[in-house]
């Protein structure tokens, strides 16, 4: 499969960086002269402001990478992120989601649990589920030049990000064949952005793709957008390229059609898609509950939350926005709402569920990508984005934000969706969010809150298969390997027995 990916504008311009500069096509004079021109047109000239400086090669790839983009379309998108329209928005209002739109692993009927389990591990088992993994970011927060899913956050198997969510979808394969008879296949869409494709894919060759069949998982790539000045200017990280960065996990949408994605999800017959985040260390890959339910609902799209830590927390909200579903982010929100208290509970936050960017979509509305992703808005994330000096090319290190990248986010398709075909689960925080977020030594969402989050999991399970835990304080429990439990089953060989924690079970024995 992975032969039949296309090449997106960023892996275009990651080539160009790098060994393959040198079979880049020469523009021909003609066509230099018309691109200069636009861009000059457009008043972002200064990107061929040191044109007669570069070699052929770097010429060359100066021009593949400006002809990816529009300068008037890079204007309007920057123009609409520096000077917002506040004027004509009108009132907002904000609600929670109504409760028909929503349910509650906390309180739901075992009975509708166990139902949706069983339909969604069906429709496994009939090879209509796929997952998209999002794993563009660069993970900044962290502090790691990695990506994120190679990190290992100190488990005793020192398991990645990546090993982990695999191990998790050949387990459900083998649990969708038990319950079947037949093989399954749950394929894995990868998506990288320019910084993480190539060690992503180094990575999962490395490591023999965890075990998963190769031509089961699809490593594809984002797009990028220009990084632009405080005045709209598009910046040059050097005299021959513009500095560039992803253009947001809303990104998605495009990708999934320019990297042939959506195409290999036909041919497969996917009905069913899953996408996730790839710092969350719980996530519960293609979860046949969450499957099940959403199909049953017969909703387009279905969300994932759990109960808002506390007003601060830096998660967005899943909320109806005038009347439509919608997320506000967290970066967005005013204190006021932030804060807001529920009438009805005052003990807890009006808005509370917290988006854990689990999503599941129908691919009946994945065929519908085209007529709106260019749509989606670009919110601006104010960066101090290393860049040369346009008057004399000096390499320049901003002390404070200098200018802007421009970001589409992935839950801003919610509001095209009538809240009847859109539909939103609570979960246990506990069973299924542990972000990994901030750099060691955090305290929050860190790598060790991840490590403990996996370890007292284990350690509730071991313990609900009536297995004794030992343990001396919170941070220790027990690893339990993906590829001997799912989500807490098949561990009655446990029971009875004694484990001295840290521990870690990888084999039935
Ligand atoms: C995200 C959510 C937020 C949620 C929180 C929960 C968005 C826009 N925000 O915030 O509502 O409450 O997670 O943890 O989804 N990514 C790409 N390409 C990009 C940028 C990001 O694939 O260009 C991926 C990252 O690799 C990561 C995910 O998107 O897997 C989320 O990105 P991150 O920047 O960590 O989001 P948050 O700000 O934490």
């Amino acid at each position: 499969m992975a032969a039949t990916i296309k090449d997106t504008v960023s892996n275009l311009v990651g080539k160009m960086s790098g060994h393959s500069e040198a079979s880049l096509r020469q523009p021909s004079s003609e066509e230099f002269e018309q691109l200069q021109k636009k861009y000059v047109d457009a008043g972002q000239g200064q990107v061929f402001a040191f044109v007669d400086e570069l070699s052929s090669v770097e010429k060359a790839q100066l021009f593949h990478q400006m002809n990816n983009f529009d300068p008037v379309r890079i204007n309007e998108l920057a123009d609409t992120a520096l000077n917002p329209a506040k004027a004509d928005e009108g009132p907002i209002s904000l609600e929670p989601l109504p409760e028909v739109a929503t349910a509650s692993i906390l309180d739901s009927d075992s009975k509708d649990l166990q139902q949706w389990y069983d339909e969604g591990l069906q429709l496994v088992a009939q090879n209509k589920v796929a997952v998209v993994l999002m794993a563009g970011g660069q993970g900044t927060r962290l502090g790691s030049s990695a990506p994120k899913g190679c990190f290992d956050i100190g488990l005793p198997s020192h398991k990645s990000l990546f090993q982990i969510q695999a191990e998790r979808i050949a387990k459900l394969q083998l649990l969708a064949k038990k319950s079947s008879g037949k093989d399954a296949v749950i394929p894995w869409y990868v998506m990288t952005s320019g910084p993480t494709r190539k060690p992503t894919e180094e990575f999962f060759q490395q490591h023999d793709y965890f075990g998963l069949a190769q031509n089961n998982v699809f490593i594809f790539e984002q797009g990028v957008l220009p990084c632009i000045s405080n005045e709209g200017k598009i910046l040059m990280e050097s005299k021959a390229k513009a500095a560039v960065a992803p253009d947001g996990n809303g990104g998605i949408y495009q990708a999934l059609l320019t990297s042939g994605v959506r195409e290999d999800m036909r041919k497969r017959g996917i009905e069913h898609i899953h996408t996730y985040c790839v710092d969350n260390c719980l996530v519960k890959v293609a979860d046949p509950v969450f499957i099940g339910f959403a199909a049953s609902k017969n909703v387009d799209i279905a969300t994932k939350v759990v109960r808002k830590r506390n007003a601060t927390e830096s998660v967005g909200l899943i909320l109806q926005k005038n009347g439509k579903p919608d997320v506000v982010e967290y970066s967005e929100i005013d204190k006021e709402t932030a804060e807001a208290k529920d009438p009805k509970q005052p003990e807890v936050l009006k808005f509370r569920a917290a988006n854990i960017v689990n999503h599941y979509y129908s691919f009946r509305f994945f065929e519908s990508i085209e007529s709106w992703a260019h749509k989606l808005p670009h919110h601006v994330a104010r960066k101090k984005i290393p860049c040369i000096k346009p008057e004399n090319g000096e390499a320049f290190k901003p002390e404070k934000p200098n200018g802007i990248k421009l970001e589409q986010f992935v839950f801003d398709v919610f509001p095209l969706t009538p809240l009847e075909k859109f539909a939103s689960i609570e979960v246990r925080r506990e069973d299924e969010f542990s972000p990994l977020k901030n750099a060691k030594g955090t305290g929050e969402d860190d790598q060790d809150t991840s490590k403990r989050d996996i370890m007292k999991q284990g350690q509730r399970w071991i313990e609900g298969a009536g297995g004794v835990v030992i343990t001396e304080d919170e941070w220790t429990g027990v690893e339990v390997s993906p590829l001997i439990s799912y989500g807490g089953e098949g561990l009655e060989f446990l029971k009875g027995r004694e484990i001295k924690a840290p521990a870690v079970i990888e084999k039935e024995e």
